[in-house]
């Protein structure tokens, strides 16, 4: 389907926002939560030295690991930020190192089958497909709480199909509250690269979640 150009503007528009929303809550809840707590470490810390040296080396070396922590946290946010692994290893293999990066963070295992080429896409549609998968991925994890989450690529003639199916709470389409654009982004991401995503949930039988997109020649 064409979209006017205006329409694709407001799109982009949307979804950079969408985006800059998550990074925030991101920074937000993670490292500058930890830094928070270690600056607090660290007050207790300082008293201690003057009441018992032996517990403030503990805290040290506990507060140290929550340093790390956050590192890592922030290493990881900078992943996010910019996929390089796609540039680098091709968006198959970086979409396998998502699903092992999730299930080692649990609680779900996720899973990923199927073909090991993809027809040629441009580098935006690579970072599109693959920021839709995680955005769908991420929702299993979090609402559905799923214990297994399956990411399915197959391709029957010139269709690819992309499914990403969790065995969690399931949901109603016609519930979602305002205010979340995460599935929004992940229907104005598919539109991008010339597909279309059909959710079929319903409360307690889990979620799926197919994309389909025609490649030509
Ligand atoms: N796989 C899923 N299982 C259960 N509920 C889901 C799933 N995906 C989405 N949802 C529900 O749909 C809502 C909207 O999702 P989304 O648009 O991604 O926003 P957000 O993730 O920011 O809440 C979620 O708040 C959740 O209630
Ligand atoms: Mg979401």
């Amino acid at each position: 389907m064409e979209l006017p150009v205006s329409d694709l503007v407001d799109h982009g528009i949307r979804l950079v926002e969408e985006e800059r929303r998550r990074i925030a809550r991101d920074l937000h809840d993670g490292p500058a939560q930890a830094l928070t707590h270690i600056s607090m470490r660290l007050d207790v810390i300082s008293q201690l030295l003057r009441t018992d040296v032996e517990m403030a080396v503990t805290e040290l070396s506990r507060t140290n690991s929550r340093v790390l922590a956050a590192v890592n946290d922030i290493r990881r946010l900078i992943f996010d930020l910019r996929p390089l692994a796609i540039d680098e290893i091709g968006l198959i293999p970086a979409l396998g190192e998502l699903c092992s990066r999730l299930s080692k963070e649990g609680p779900s295992q996720v899973w990923m089958r199927g073909i090991t080429e993809l027809p040629p896409l441009s580098p935006a549609k690579q970072v599109a497909l693959y920021r839709l998968i995680q955005e769908l991925l991420q929702n299993a994890r979090k609402h559905a709480k799923a214990a297994n989450i399956n990411l399915t690529l197959s391709r029957d003639g010139d269709v690819l199909a992309i499914a990403v199916a969790d065995d969690g709470c399931g949901f109603s389409v016609h519930d979602i509250p305002e205010g979340h654009y995460g599935l929004i982004g992940a229907h104005e991401r598919a539109e991008f690269i010339g597909g279309n995503l059909e959710i079929d949930a319903s409360p307690g039988r889990g979620s799926r979640f197919v994309l389909r997109v025609t490649c030509h020649g």
